[in-house]
């Protein structure tokens, strides 16, 4: 269950800000990937979520604002360099991990000492956003809309083949049509003297430095849990097979220029990284729904985005 509403009206966004204020669970869109929206004050909400995905309780989740004010409602002791990362990259495909406040709960940060805020670049999620803060909330909990270790979603249909089976009838997906980036947020320790990147995305390591001038230090805390960090994630039911060769009846992901051997899929031939961000997510939902058994990717080359395109790819190849 969980209606697809496609005619995201202001009227609409305020009810499903209603229906979050309640308890309700909202899928939306936002540039990176769908989310599976819930009150980040409401524990019950935030359990049925964790339900839903199948994820383990003791992950930490992203709170996602539309105003810098709320920023300090959830996190306190901001060093300059983050400050500055906000200025430059909000709204965008930036998750920051600040000292939290007594008002992020165990249950949001998974009982660490941080949290995870972002301003997601969506004009759905913006205005779904602000609705929210205007009845009172102060944050919209929301993990990608997949089923734990599956590849998230950049698409509303690609939310409902994921979740409609675990969601009640007043949960909603909001249809914003296919994400832009593709990719899931850069997540950005910003608790130590330097920011170091726990998960590449759309914002680059270079990006950071220029805009805080200050060195992106390697992270040093192995201990924190950040679940797409786990070995094995993004993975659809195919077999992903990097840098090999497509056999006959086998997929392959590959730029533009590589060209596609005799009697094999091709999934998607994108002709710059950007393209090729958007599109990998949509091309593993591809292969499973055509029943391929393997997938054959050619890794991007270089720096910036490709990192995060290959941490993504390498993840969803993972046996384990
Ligand atoms: O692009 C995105 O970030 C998407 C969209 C929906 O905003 N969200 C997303 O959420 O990817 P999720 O839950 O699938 O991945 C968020 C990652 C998790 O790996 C989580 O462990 C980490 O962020 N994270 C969140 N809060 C954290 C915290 N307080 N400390 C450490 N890691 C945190
Ligand atoms: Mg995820």
């Amino acid at each position: 269950m969980g209606a697809i509403i496609s005619q995201c009206s202001l009227n609409v966004l305020q009810q499903a800000a209603e229906n979050l204020k309640t308890g309700g669970l909202v899928a939306f869109p936002t540039e990176t990937v769908y989310g599976l929206g819930v009150d980040a004050e409401n524990e019950s909400a935030i359990a049925r979520m964790y339900k839903v995905k199948n994820r383990p309780a003791d992950h930490p989740v992203i709170v996602h604002i539309a105003d810098l004010d709320a920023v300090d409602y959830w996190a306190t002791d901001i060093p300059d360099y983050a400050i500055a990362l906000m200025r430059d990259y909000w709204p965008g495909p930036m998750t920051l991990l600040l000292k939290r406040t007594e008002h992020a709960k165990d249950f949001v940060t998974g009982s660490q000492e941080m949290v995870g805020i972002r301003m997601p670049a969506h004009t759905v999620a913006l205005n779904l956003l602000q609705e929210f803060a205007k009845l009172g909330g102060h944050g919209l909990a929301a993990p990608s809309a997949n089923r734990y270790g599956a590849v998230s979603p950049t698409t509303a249909a690609a939310v409902e083949q994921e979740l409609s089976q675990y969601l009640e009838p007043r949960d909603q997906i909001l249809d914003g049509g296919a994400s832009l980036v593709g990719v899931e947020s850069t997540i950005i320790d910003c608790t130590k003297e330097n920011p170091s990147i726990l998960r590449p995305g759309a914002i680059t390591a270079e990006m950071v430095e220029q805009s805080t001038g200050i060195i992106v230090a390697e992270p040093d805390d192995k201990k924190v849990r950040v679940s797409g960090s786990h070995k094995q994630h993004y993975s659809p039911q195919a077999n992903v097979v990097i840098d090999g060769v497509a056999k006959a009846g086998e997929a392959l992901i590959a730029m533009s220029d590589v060209e596609t051997p005799k009697d094999v899929v091709r999934l998607a031939a994108p002709k710059n990284l950007e393209e090729y961000a958007r599109v990998l997510y949509a091309a593993l939902r591809e292969a499973d729904k055509q029943g391929i058994a393997t997938v054959n990717i050619v890794m991007p080359e270089g720096s910036g985005l490709a990192v995060a395109i290959r941490d993504r790819i390498t993840r969803s190849a993972a046996s384990a």
